[in-house]
């Protein structure tokens, strides 16, 4: 099935939902009308604080949602017009458990190749229990699985039909370290082999070591899309961070356009901009203040000082 003419996997035009008023709340218009395309071979992460709309974009694309208005293609196919097709490109672990407890892993993955129309040959729900490390509990019912398993047994059913795009809702919530880590592993695994991966996480800093691209929805409007680099390269905000010789307990030497404070650990960080300080002037002031430095460091913007400034600008707009 390789019908997909354009390199995007994924093409979201004019992305309207509004929730219906229910149990005494208001309507509620959950995405603004969302312009989103993503690039077919990418890891993408679609970002943005709680209920900003990121499962309610990512269910739509599930068919689990309907949409109130907008255009979605997935891998090339219009899901109003190829809903078939469509469907069978994509594959996705919600954030949501939604298992049945008298199902076994394999029962379930079973059940889902079914559902799939994955013929019997083809199943895979043996190497998939592998790859989502839960061959030794197999058979055992999902009702007596730990939370971190029913979270992997989602990502299982997500892959029996092996799909050109893998849909991840915060996968790593609740997961312990170790799980986490061979769950990306198995990620950029699936990734190298071709398949395109969409994924929300809170953990920021696992969005900048995995994502090529990333975009930040908040209030259901898409406010940033771009290469991760891109991204970390809009702050242009650095701190230097000097361990002084000797302890230093007066005050930091002033300069203008940079913030100077003493860390609880005795080490002086001086904020600047880059485009309008060079390390210099805060060298030569140091020196000048008769501060004798042991080691010196520099701290960049991370991918969490982005997206803070950009939901908060945002937010005050
Ligand atoms: N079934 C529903 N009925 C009514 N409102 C809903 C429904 N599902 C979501 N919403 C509302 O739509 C908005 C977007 O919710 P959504 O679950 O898409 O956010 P999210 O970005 O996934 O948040 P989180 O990071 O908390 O998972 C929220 O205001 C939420 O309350
Ligand atoms: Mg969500």
């Amino acid at each position: 099935m390789s019908h997909q003419s354009s390199a995007a996997a994924i093409e979201i035009t004019g992305l309207r939902k509004t929730y219906g008023a229910a149990n005494g709340q208001p309507p509620k218009d959950a995405l603004k009308g969302v312009d989103l395309t993503i690039p077919a071979g990418s890891i993408f992460g679609l970002l943005g604080p709680n209920g900003a709309g990121k499962s309610t974009l990512i269910n739509i694309l599930a068919g689990l949602v309907r949409k109130t208005a907008g255009q979605v293609r997935i891998w090339g196919f219009d899901q109003d017009v190829n809903p078939r097709q469509s469907r069978a490109a994509i594959g996705v672990m919600p954030q949501e458990l939604n298992l049945d407890p008298f199902f076994t892993p394999r029962g379930a993955l079973d059940m889902q190749s079914g559902l799939y129309g994955v013929p019997r040959s083809e199943w895979r729900t043996d190497e998939i229990l592998a790859l989502i490390g839960l061959s030794d509990k197999a058979d055992a019912y999902a009702r007596s699985l730990s939370g971190g398993m029913r979270r992997r047994l989602l990502l299982g059913k997500a892959l029996v039909h092996t799909p050109h795009v893998l849909v991840l809702d915060e996968p790593t919530a609740g997961v312990d370290i170790e799980l986490r880590q061979m769950l990306w592993r198995n990620v950029r695994k699936l990734n190298e082999d071709g398949m395109t991966i969409i994924l929300t996480t809170h953990y920021l800093e696992e969005a900048e070591e995995m994502c090529d691209e990333i975009a930040i929805i908040n209030h259901g409007e898409k406010i940033a899309q771009d290469k991760t680099a891109n991204l970390l390269g809009r702050l242009d905000a650095k701190t230097l961070v000097i361990t002084p010789e000797a302890p230093v307990s007066g005050p930091l030497p002033e300069i203008p356009g940079v913030q100077g404070q003493i860390r609880p650990d005795g080490t002086l960080c001086f904020a600047y901009r880059r485009g309008q300080i060079s390390v210099e002037t805060i060298l030569e002031a140091v020196r000048h203040a008769e501060i004798h430095i042991r080691e010196l460091a520099t701290e960049e913007p991370d991918l969490e000082d982005v997206f803070v400034a950009l939901t908060r600008s945002a937010d005050a707009a």
